[in-house]
């Protein structure tokens, strides 16, 4: 297994290019089994979540061709020959649920498997089959699996009970094939859907009010083909701007822009960060020590989850005491007692975490625990003093394309070890 030795404190200067959006990309590459003509995708990630949503979709017939070196890759639909995702796939990346939507839409049948706990917590699925239940799906549950079957599926007017990113997309996906119009309400509102609603829109899709809490869709008999660019990944642009606030620094991140960005930039300024953005992107500097900043999780346009392990990190660094609030995983926590090996002081009580900062971090062995845990501690570990090793790396290969290399552009020192 690979592990990250981290050498600290490190200071960061340069310029990074951002990728494409791993949470946009993993819905836009389900979306392509609803038309049977070849998309052609740009700005794809070089990540393992890629790579087993590929394996997963030529599992299932589709045909997958990826240029690397372009970021480019062509999908086409035509051949499915199997509408089963498997538990082997489906355990190690939940998103695999996405294709669950598309499936039943196209060829009136899909059997995905249950995705079962995960290290943040329960994660249920029960809204999108509530959805789908509620478009004329007869679904059971057994075996560990989700059978879902429809010969035609309606529009209905669907309301969440609680607001989910991918059930909010596999509703909208299926949308596009049922018969009459479709309303969503308390739906997601995520840059990520936004890509999702403008990729089905150039297949032919009648999509409305995406980026707000209802999204209206009509359903087409059929889709075509499409051309599409993923979004940039906000995620890893927040993660890399984080790592400048706890180490200091002057760094610009292009292709980002700041609309994406929800809260990120916010509670960065309010930690002491100057930001300016243009049209070559978003630099951010740090010559201070950060101010600490409390704030509570909750879905876009407020505080993401996924920023929650990287801002302790800062906190962990940073001039006085915060409070984190984690309202959306109810076990996301574990990066605390991993930041207490680097001489961090946290309290957790529940789902709220006291940070107060410390003057100097010290290197240590850590592990990581999930992908956005694991960028955690990749930033505190670079504030520290003295060499860190991080295990499980492959966590962070699920989501972030090389960020060591990335890191070590902007004068960091991360080595990827055998372990
Ligand atoms: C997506 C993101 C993930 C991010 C999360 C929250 C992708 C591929 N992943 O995950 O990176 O951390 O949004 O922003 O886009 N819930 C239910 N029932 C459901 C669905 C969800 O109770 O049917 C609950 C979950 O347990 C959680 C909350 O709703 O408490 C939000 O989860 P959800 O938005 O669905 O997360 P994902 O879409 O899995």
């Amino acid at each position: 297994m690979e592990k990250f030795r981290v050498s600290g404190p490190t200071k960061l200067a340069g310029e990074v290019s951002i990728s494409g959006a791993k949470n946009a990309a993993l819905p836009i590459f389900c979306a392509s089994i609803l038309t049977s003509e070849t998309v052609e995708i740009s700005n794809v990630p070089d990540l393992k979540d890629v790579s087993t949503m590929f394996s997963l979709l030529r599992k299932l017939g589709v045909k997958v061709e990826l240029d690397k070196k372009n970021k480019q890759c062509e999908i086409r639909a035509n051949s499915v020959h199997s509408i089963e995702a498997p538990y082997e796939l489906v355990k190690t990346m939940r998103a695999s649920i996405l294709v669950l939507g598309p499936l039943l839409a196209k060829y009136g049948e899909a059997k995905v498997s249950l995705p079962g706990g995960c290290a943040i917590g329960q994660r249920p699925v029960d809204q999108h089959i509530k959805g789908l239940r509620l478009m004329g799906a007869k679904i059971k549950l057994e075996n560990g699996y989700i059978t879902a079957k429809a010969k035609k599926l309606f529009g209905a007017k669907i309301t969440s009970d609680v607001i989910s990113v991918t059930g909010t997309e596999n509703l909208m996906m299926a949308a596009c094939l049922a018969e009459g119009k479709t309303v969503l309400e308390n739906s997601a509102e995520e840059p990520e859907i936004v890509d999702l609603a403008n990729f089905l829109r150039s297949m032919g899709a009648e999509i409305s009010g995406d980026g707000s809490n209802k999204i209206e869709i009509f359903g087409k008999k059929k889709l075509n083909g499409a051309c599409h660019t993923i979004i940039f990944d906000r995620i890893e642009a927040g993660t890399f701007f984080c790592a400048v606030a706890a180490c200091g620094g002057d760094i610009l991140l292009s292709g980002v822009n700041k609309e994406a960005m929800g809260m990120t930039l916010e509670k960065l300024r309010e930690c002491g960060g100057k930001i300016i953005h243009d049209q070559s992107g978003i630099r951010i500097k740090f010559f201070k020590r950060p101010n600490s900043v409390s704030f509570q999780t909750s879905s876009f346009p407020g505080f993401a989850t996924d920023m929650q392990a990287q801002f302790m990190a800062v906190n962990a660094v940073a001039k006085g005491t915060s409070i984190i609030k984690e309202s959306i995983f109810e076990n996301r926590f574990m990066h605390v007692q991993e930041m207490l090996r680097l001489g961090a002081k946290i309290s957790v009580r529940g789902n709220t975490a006291v940070v107060t900062g410390v003057d100097v971090l010290k290197g240590a062995g850590v592990m990581a625990t999930d992908l956005r845990a694991s960028a955690g501690l990749v930033i505190a570990a670079m504030a520290a003093h003295g060499q860190s090793m991080i295990d499980r790396i492959y966590h962070l290969d699920r989501g972030y394309e090389g960020m060591d290399k990335k890191l070590n552009l902007l004068g960091a020192s991360v080595d990827r070890v055998k372990g």
